[in-house]
């Protein structure tokens, strides 16, 4: 890749680093770029285990910044924590939670919950971060893991899709407004990814090991790096689910949304 972004002894904060593509990303940074990562999530025991494997390896820096994203008024001294003695050059805003179900199901409080971790947690460091690197005239790359759903409303992931169509259209609007400062925004928007959230969802009931529509989540991660790497604004990892946000956009949506409906729909609990 020519004037690929070099991550060798760089600091990388990755959020949502306990498991998944999060997790996934994180190793292949730095095991595979040499880069120093933080690595930030709820469950420290997870985020131990990745660090001692890392080290295990060959990492050369590991450090561990327990977060809870859904709660705004940590999110200052969770930055402070990050920055703390470190220049973060990149940021994988990677932490996500969905809500597969009803939406008259969802509960007020989850719902909140997801909105925080999805929405306000993604600004607030992106913002933070991009008025830091102006002021002291430095690059920073902030890379925001959206999805897919963004491009459609999606019915049973009302919410979820919603609240990625919001990141999406937000960090590409900062992107343009930012064209001329150090600051460089990329969207990662996959599709299905074999990670546990399809567990955590109840999603698994419709999206079994081996479906055509979960990339595996190191290839995923693997994707997400390449874009990042490569300054890309917008990137739907491979050709299916390039296919589909083809499909999105040119179909009209009297016919997309209730044929997403039908997918989902033999998934909920029956
Ligand atoms: N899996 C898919 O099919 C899929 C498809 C498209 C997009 N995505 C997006 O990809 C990203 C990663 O998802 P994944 O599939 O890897 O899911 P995952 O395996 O469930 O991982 C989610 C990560 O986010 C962290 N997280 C959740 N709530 C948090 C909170 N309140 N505070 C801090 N960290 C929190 C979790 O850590 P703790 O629980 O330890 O806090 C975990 O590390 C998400 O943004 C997701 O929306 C996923």
């Amino acid at each position: 890749m020519q004037n690929a972004l070099d991550l060798k002894s760089r600091w990388v904060w990755v959020t949502g680093a306990s498991s998944g593509l999060g997790r996934e990303i994180a190793r292949q940074l730095a095991l595979e770029h040499r880069a120093h990562v933080v690595i930030s999530a709820r469950r420290r025991e997870r985020l131990e285990e990745l660090r001692a494997e890392l080290m295990g390896q060959g990492a050369t820096r590991v450090d561990i910044v327990c977060a809870d994203l859904s709660q705004p008024e940590t999110y200052e001294a969770t930055w402070k924590e990050v920055a703390q003695g470190r220049r973060i050059d990149v940021a994988v805003l990677n932490a996500g939670v969905t809500y597969f179900g009803l939406d008259l199901d969802l509960d007020p409080l989850a719902f909140q919950s997801m909105l925080n971790t999805n929405i306000a947690a993604n600004l607030y460091f992106g913002r933070t971060m991009a008025r830091e690197a102006i002021a002291q005239s430095r690059p920073v790359s902030l890379f925001f893991v959206s999805s897919l759903t963004a491009e459609n409303p999606f019915p049973y992931q009302a919410a979820y899709s919603a609240s990625k169509a919001f990141l999406t259209q937000w960090a590409l609007a900062l992107r343009q407004e930012l064209e001329k400062t150090p600051v460089s925004i990329g969207v990662f928007a996959p599709g299905g990814i074999e990670t546990e959230m399809l567990e955590k969802s109840g999603l698994r009931q419709q999206f079994q090991p081996g479906h055509l529509g979960l990339m595996p989540v190191r290839q995923c991660a693997k994707l997400a790096i390449d874009a990042l790497r490569a300054g890309e604004a917008y990137c739907v990892p491979g050709p299916l689910n390039r296919a589909a946000a083809l499909a999105f956009k040119l179909l009209p949506r009297g016919l997309v949304i209730p044929r997403t409906a039908s997918i989902y729909r033999g998934g909920l609990p029956k």
